[in-house]
């Protein structure tokens, strides 16, 4: 090989070594790129993991702190909705319960027959009596008031006064329509008495629930009036108040009644009495509301009847009621300043009356005023009756201002007029005595049954509302007593009584 080849070989070849080389610091250094890059890289990774990792912490932190927050909101709302839903669950109820309230309140103001188909155990039993379907069982305490015999002034206070008291103490009262003909029919008249029910009655004559003197459940009339029969029925009334739940039987009334309350409490159907009557003739209390606006009233008569006596020059009789005892045409009498008073418990003597009625005039007094009770009779006479009662009951008095007028003709030149007062004495709004009386027997005869103590009759002593026993009741009449202070104060003031 020539020189110029050798030169060119040895030129190729350094060349060679030289491009190898730089291929090789390319190589390294290509090398050492990866390897930063993978150190970076690394390094990078790391940092982002660590990023990530610290982001994931915060995300799961926050997402944790997020839940736990969610979490507790929803409990909140949970709680919430619960307390909600209890809330609206409990308005809901007491809803409910209001209308059942109302609904009850509203069947109990019907009359009870009225409600009575609604009544399961009327269902299971068409034939039962309606009042003892509807409300059987009680939910309370349960008592039955009636007002047995004639009317009072007075009546409608104690039935508020023991409706309002009655409740107080948790006892449900119902109410028997006519006396005992709301218990004796064939369908019963028995309604419920609640506040609402007595409002507005305490100035009103009469009675809330009706009287009768004619529904004795002992003797209970059958049949047309002229072929009458009286059946006993007091077992079939006892197992009527059975049935509609009733533990106590309060009847308020007269001797009458009480007596008929005695013979119910024997048959195991306890009793209360609250004494009424305008004749005020029951031996067990001082007083009988009614009493006093009878007397009211007679005054009144007696003081409208003056001016036209006078006028006239004539002698006015006047008949006042009270059957055998002489309080009614007593009280009035002098407090209207009579002349001549006749009461059941002094026969009088007709020539007695005729000589005051002739000194009157002698005097200058051309008229008089004479006040008769319609019990009242002539020594040696019979009491005036207008129909003479069937067995075992009382005959109806009346006539007895016509007799004495008939006895005194041709003994006094006066015209003679009378005027019977009849059964206004009855009516009427009651005076503030009889309210308050009848208010206080109401509230007594109430606590006397929240008690428990029956067989008993409330009763004024002196000034004081007490219970005696039933018995007391019909034990004796009381009657004027002709010689009592009252007579005398009459006497005293120069009034007749007919006797000496
Ligand atoms: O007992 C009250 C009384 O008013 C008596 O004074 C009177 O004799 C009798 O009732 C009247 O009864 P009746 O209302 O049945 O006519």
């Amino acid at each position: 090989m020539g020189k110029k080849d050798k030169s060119a070989k040895t030129e190729k070849s350094e060349k060679h070594a030289k491009d190898e080389r730089a291929l090789d610091e390319q190589h390294s250094a290509q090398a050492e790129k990866p390897a930063k890059a993978e150190k970076s890289d690394k390094a990078e990774k790391s940092a982002k993991a660590e990023k990530s990792a610290k982001a994931e912490k915060s995300a799961k932190a926050e997402k944790s702190a997020k839940a736990e927050k969610s979490d507790k909101a929803a409990k909140a709302a949970k709680a919430e909705k619960s307390e909600k839903s209890a809330k609206a669950e409990k308005s809901a109820k007491a809803e409910k319960s209001a209308k059942a309230e109302k609904k009850q309140k509203k069947a109990e103001a019907k009359p009870m027959a009225d409600a009575a188909p609604k009544d399961e155990h009327a269902k299971k039993d068409e034939s039962a009596p309606e009042g003892s379907r509807i409300s059987t069982p009680p939910s309370a305490r349960r008592v039955l008031i009636l007002t047995g015999g004639g009317d009072a002034p007075g009546l409608n206070a104690v039935l508020r006064a023991f409706v309002k008291r009655a409740v107080s103490h948790g006892i449900q009262v119902l109410g028997s329509e006519d006396g005992f003909s709301g218990l004796l029919e064939d369908r019963p008249r028995v309604r419920h008495l609640d506040e609402a029910a007595v409002r507005g009655i305490l100035p009103r004559g009469g009675s809330l629930l009706g009287c009768s003197n004619l529904a004795n459940p002992f003797e209970f009339p059958v049949g047309p009036k002229d072929k009458r029969t009286y059946e006993d029925r007091s077992e079939r009334v006892a197992a009527r108040l059975r049935e509609l739940g009733v533990e106590t039987l309060v009847l308020v009334g007269g001797d009458g009644t009480m007596n008929m309350g005695l013979r119910f409490q024997k048959l195991g159907m306890p009793v209360v009495g609250i004494p009424k009557t305008i004749d005020n003739d029951l031996g067990a209390t001082d007083f009988t509301f009614g009493l006093d606006t009878a007397v009211d009233t007679a005054t009144w008569a007696i003081d409208a009847l003056h001016s036209t006596a006078e006028a006239h020059d004539r002698v006015m009789i006047l008949e006042l009621m009270g059957r055998h005892a002489g309080w009614i045409a007593l009280c009035a009498g002098i407090a209207g300043g009579a002349d001549v008073i006749l009461i059941p418990e002094i026969p009088y003597d007709v020539d007695r009356v005729a000589t005051k009625i002739r000194e009157r005039s002698a005097a200058g007094s051309t008229f008089s005023i004479v006040v008769v009770g319609e019990g009242a009779f002539p020594a040696g006479g019979e009491i005036s009756t207008l129909t003479k009662g069937r067995s075992g009951h009382l005959p109806r008095l009346g006539g007895a201002g016509q007799h004495l007028a008939q006895l005194l003709d041709g003994k006094c030149d006066h015209e003679i007029r009378v005027t019977v007062l009849g059964h206004v004495q009855r009516g009427g709004s009651p005076s503030s005595f009889d309210r308050l009386l009848g208010t206080r027997f109401g509230v007594k005869a109430a606590d006397l049954c929240a008690e428990g103590r029956t067989g008993r009759l409330v009763a004024l002593r002196g000034t004081v509302i007490r219970s005696v026993p039933l018995e007391e009741a019909v034990a004796k009449p009381k009657l004027v007593p002709p010689d009592g202070e009252l007579v005398t104060a009459a006497r005293a003031v120069g009034i007749e009584m007919g006797a000496a």
